[in-house]
């Protein structure tokens, strides 16, 4: 890829650090997973990095706030797929970069892969721009592992109904366009297995959370950072 001429394809390789990113709907119970996972290192002592897209710092929360409060006016949505990546582009230069140079875990809430099921499968972006741009806006810093956290449509519905706050302008968004998301989600992750974990988000929040840590263990091992 053309888009960062001087970028040795190594460019990442030459970082300690560990990156994982979690994926899935609204509602699909990323953020308490993500609470254990951080117990679990926290009680290990490992460093590690928590970042939330969109947003992580001062431009991309602004962003944040533009793209989630419902808006006067229609979204056109290459002007949401580029205010996503803008604020992606700004946190992983500004903190996802530095930490993994350091040796941390960096744990994305969040990353590009969202882009490519919400705007792309979703929205209908072109899949093929979406990857570019992608790479662009994260200087090709790719996940070491990504977890997959898989609900069917009818478990969103019934988690959605719990919610007492108002819905933000994503989570109001019609069915039809959560079931693309979804089935754009298991496509990429049958299209990088090595990559991906597809975890069932209908199962309990204890046995996913040892699901999760299994697997974390695994790659820190495979990496010789934890034996
Ligand atoms: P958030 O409140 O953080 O939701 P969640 O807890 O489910 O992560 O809001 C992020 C919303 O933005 C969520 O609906 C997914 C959507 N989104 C995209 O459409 N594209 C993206 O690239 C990202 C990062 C998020």
């Amino acid at each position: 890829m053309e888009i960062y001429k001087n970028l040795k394809p190594d460019y990442q390789s030459q970082m300690d650090g560990t990156l994982i990113s979690f994926e899935g709907i609204d509602f699909c119970g990323k953020s308490i997973q993500i609470e254990q996972l951080i117990a679990k290192l926290t009680a290990k002592n490992i460093s590690y990095l928590l970042v939330r897209e969109p947003g992580g710092t001062t431009i991309a929360e602004k962003i944040r706030e533009t793209l989630l409060t419902k808006a006067q006016e229609n979204v056109n949505p290459i002007t949401e797929y580029l205010l996503f990546s803008a604020a992606r582009a700004q946190l992983v230069e500004q903190k996802i970069i530095p930490a993994l140079q350091d040796g941390n875990v960096v744990i994305c809430d969040r990353y590009y892969d969202s882009s490519t099921a919400y705007q792309g499968h979703g929205r209908g972006i072109d899949l093929e721009i979406i990857r570019q741009i992608n790479y662009f806006a994260t200087k090709g810093i790719t996940p070491h592992l990504t977890f997959l956290i898989d609900i069917d449509l009818e478990e969103m519905e019934r988690r959605k109904m719990l919610i007492r706050r108002e819905l933000d302008r994503m989570e109001s968004q019609q069915r039809p366009f959560f079931e693309k998301v979804r089935l754009g989600f298991l496509q990429i992750a049958q299209q990088e297995s090595e990559r991906f974990c597809i975890i069932d988000g209908s199962k309990s929040i204890e046995t996913i959370a040892i699901e999760i840590w299994q697997r974390f263990l695994k790659l820190m091992n495979k990496k010789n950072i934890l034996t």
